[in-house]
């Protein structure tokens, strides 16, 4: 099944009161278990990405790979940027394959929270990429995720939810309701009502922060109540350690570990994506949600005689100025292998989506680099546009 938009996946999934599991991969044992788990559950999912993982692996390759399997997969699948912390992140996290971002900018005062959220959707809308943002602060207590969220708990306040949304222009907000990241002491506390009253002031799809841990009949009482995104990632680390430990100390190599630790992933993801109601779900996704689709920009060109030895210059700048363009995934150059092709040249640019292509198009580092040196130094071309099944 394709890729699918998360706008349309998290308002079918706020329609149909259930909730999608969006679950933290960490290496790509993670993302093939979360599929599989999702597969066995046939359930709509989301492969997050958190920028405070980073430092533990190299995103570009995860996201890459998380493309590449979630093209593979049995069941609709949406890619990720988890926690952002900037304008930067989220350009980023868009050129490796997110179709949808959040920026975190929750510490912040709330003054700096909607300006920095803002510029983050005016930048992810022009590209058609739906935007999470929170408000209220939802802090660690222990374990796996909760030393990056370090501070305060503060709830969200439905009418300072409402004006948020209205002054960031966000497509889904992360509400702090009680939920803490990483592993709970104790029996969670949540307040409901808030959440309704929540609910009530904002009709876009809300999300929870801090999964683990959570009985059954609170995921239930938050979906009730217009939760659709659950996020969720302590919980699937400790079951992958438990597992990998036990292999370990068995003696056994460490590709069992990885087995083990796949098998123990993929358990949870299914389990909650049964207790989320996203389970069998697939189907009705895959006809109610529009596919997510790239675009790949194709020119044939030819470069003119005033371009003579300086083609590799000209090459490197356009590769650089273009590949800075938000919405641009890739910019490769080719060379014809035969000496009698009619177009010795070509500019190879994926771009996110078409709104993507549209948005490059008015950019001002592509504008300078076309007019500049592109348009007068090759105007032997031929342009085509497809969108990629
Ligand atoms: P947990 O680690 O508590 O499940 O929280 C995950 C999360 O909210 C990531 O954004």
């Amino acid at each position: 099944m394709p890729l699918v938009r998360l706008d349309d996946l998290l308002r079918h999934a706020r329609a149909h009161r259930y909730a999608v599991g969006a679950y933290d991969a960490v290496d790509a044992h993670f993302i093939d278990a979360i599929l599989a788990g999702a597969e066995a559950a046939q359930a709509p999912v989301i492969i997050s990405f958190a920028e405070s993982h980073y430092a533990h692996y190299d995103p570009a390759l995860l996201f890459a790979a998380a493309r590449d399997a979630a093209r593979r997969a049995a069941v609709p699948v949406a890619i990720f940027l988890d926690h952002g912390a900037s304008l930067e992140a989220a350009v980023a996290a868009i050129r490796w394959g997110a179709n949808g971002v959040m920026v975190d900018a929750s510490h912040l005062p709330d003054a700096e929270n909607v300006a920095t959220t803002r510029a983050v959707v005016d930048m992810a809308h022009a590209l058609d990429i739906p935007v999470e943002g929170e408000l209220g602060y939802v802090p660690g207590v222990e374990g796996e995720d909760a030393q990056r969220h370090a501070g305060a708990l503060r709830l969200t306040s439905p009418e300072e939810a409402k004006d948020f949304v209205a002054a960031t222009g966000v497509d889904f907000l992360a509400v702090s309701v009680g939920t803490v990241h990483g592993r709970l002491r104790g029996a969670p506390r949540l307040d409901l009502e808030r959440l309704a009253a929540i609910a009530e002031a904002v009709s876009l799809p809300l999300v929870i922060h801090g999964g683990t841990g959570l009985l059954d009949t609170q995921f239930h009482a938050l979906i009730e109540r217009g939760v659709a995104k659950i996020n969720y990632y302590t919980a699937l680390a400790d079951a992958a350690a438990q597992a990998a430990q036990g292999e370990l100390v068995a003696g056994r190599p460490w590709t069992s570990a990885l087995d083990a630790a796949r098998a123990a992933i993929r358990k949870e993801v299914e389990r909650t994506s049964r207790v989320f109601g996203a389970a069998g779900r697939a189907q009705a996704v895959r006809e109610a949600c529009r596919p997510w689709r790239e675009l790949e920009h194709l020119i044939l060109f030819n470069w003119s005689e005033t371009a003579s030895g300086r083609e590799a210059e000209f090459e490197e700048e356009g590769r650089r100025a273009l590949l800075a363009v938000p919405g641009v995934r890739e910019v490769d150059i080719g060379e014809a292998l035969h000496e009698n092709a009619r177009y010795r040249r070509a500019w190879f640019i994926r771009l996110a989506s078409p709104a993507a292509e549209a948005a490059y198009m008015r950019d001002a580092r592509h504008l300078d680099y076309a007019d500049r040196i592109f348009r007068p130094h090759a105007a032997d071309r031929l342009k085509i546009d497809y969108i990629r099944r």
